[in-house]
């Protein structure tokens, strides 16, 4: 039997990047997926790769910034499935939006950003979490940055979202436990996928000349942890922040 066999497990995001490696990992092991991305292009395409690939996954279009958006994505995999297991709140505006000092950062980029990755993540939940408090279990994984460690320059608005996600991950962990559903974070480092292509290779190098494990990161150096994370091996986890950077910030 394999780790996820028949599990429920929405993944937000999933239209590329990290996202989809969660999607294809977690469909390896078993799981039926919900593709849930705002592209609806690169989420219909990662669902259909998957569904060749004998996996059973659907693709909703959704943006996690919208309360109806994020309601009836819930309602469709319910539809669909009837349950739902797990949750990866990955979709994000990530760190190619970077650049900026904090009095060049305007109103409108901080809100967008705080929208998507701060309001996404808490509205994805407020979709899931009552699903999983019926059945009293699952496992929810949110999505950090180690910039928000090590504080990152340049990138204010990204780093002070990510902190947020990780504040909501100890009280929301509180808050579900009683019912039986735990709720962890992780913090990747700088990785290499399309969202970081536009990172200048001089702050790539010096991600891989400061790490413990001096190589670049990949989307799949992370869909281990995520998996684990959604399986009952991690069954007494809950409310904790897991960095998976090759050692650049220990946390
Ligand atoms: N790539 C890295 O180095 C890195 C490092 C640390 C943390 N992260 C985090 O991991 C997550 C994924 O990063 P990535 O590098 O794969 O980024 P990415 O830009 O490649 O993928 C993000 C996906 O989210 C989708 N998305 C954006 N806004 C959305 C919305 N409102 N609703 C639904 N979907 C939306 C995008 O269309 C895209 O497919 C992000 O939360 C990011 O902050 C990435």
């Amino acid at each position: 039997m394999k780790r996820h066999q028949d599990k429920v497990i929405v993944v937000t995001g999933a239209g590329r990047g990290l996202g989809r490696a969660y999607a294809q990992r977690l469909a390896s092991e078993g799981a039926r997926i919900a593709i849930c991305e705002i592209d609806a292009r690169a989420g219909a395409a990662v669902a259909e790769d998957l569904r060749n690939n004998s996996a059973n996954a659907i693709f909703i279009e959704t943006d996690v910034a919208s309360k109806e958006g994020t309601e009836f994505m819930a309602a469709r995999v319910l539809e669909k499935w009837g349950q739902i297991d797990g949750l990866v709140t990955n979709a994000g505006l990530a760190n190619s939006v970077g650049g900026q000092t904090y009095d060049e950062i305007t109103v409108p980029q901080w809100d967008r950003i705080m929208e998507v990755n701060v309001r996404g993540t808490w509205l994805t939940c407020r979709a899931v979490a009552p699903h999983m408090q019926k059945l009293k279990k699952g496992s929810i994984v949110t999505v950090s940055s180690d910039t928000a460690h090590w504080g990152s320059p340049r990138l204010l608005h990204y780093v002070t979202s990510k902190g947020a996600v990780e504040a909501f991950t100890r009280a929301m962990a509180r808050e579900l436990g009683p019912d039986g559903i735990r709720v962890n974070c992780i913090a990747p480092g700088l990785l290499n996928n399309e969202a970081t292509a536009g990172v200048p290779q001089v702050k790539r190098e010096w991600n891989i000349q400061n790490r413990a494990i001096q190589r670049e990161g990949s989307p799949e150096d992370i869909a281990g942890l995520v998996s684990f994370l959604l399986s009952d091996e991690a069954s007494f986890i809950t409310g904790q922040l897991i960095v998976a950077n090759g050692g650049l910030v220990f946390h």
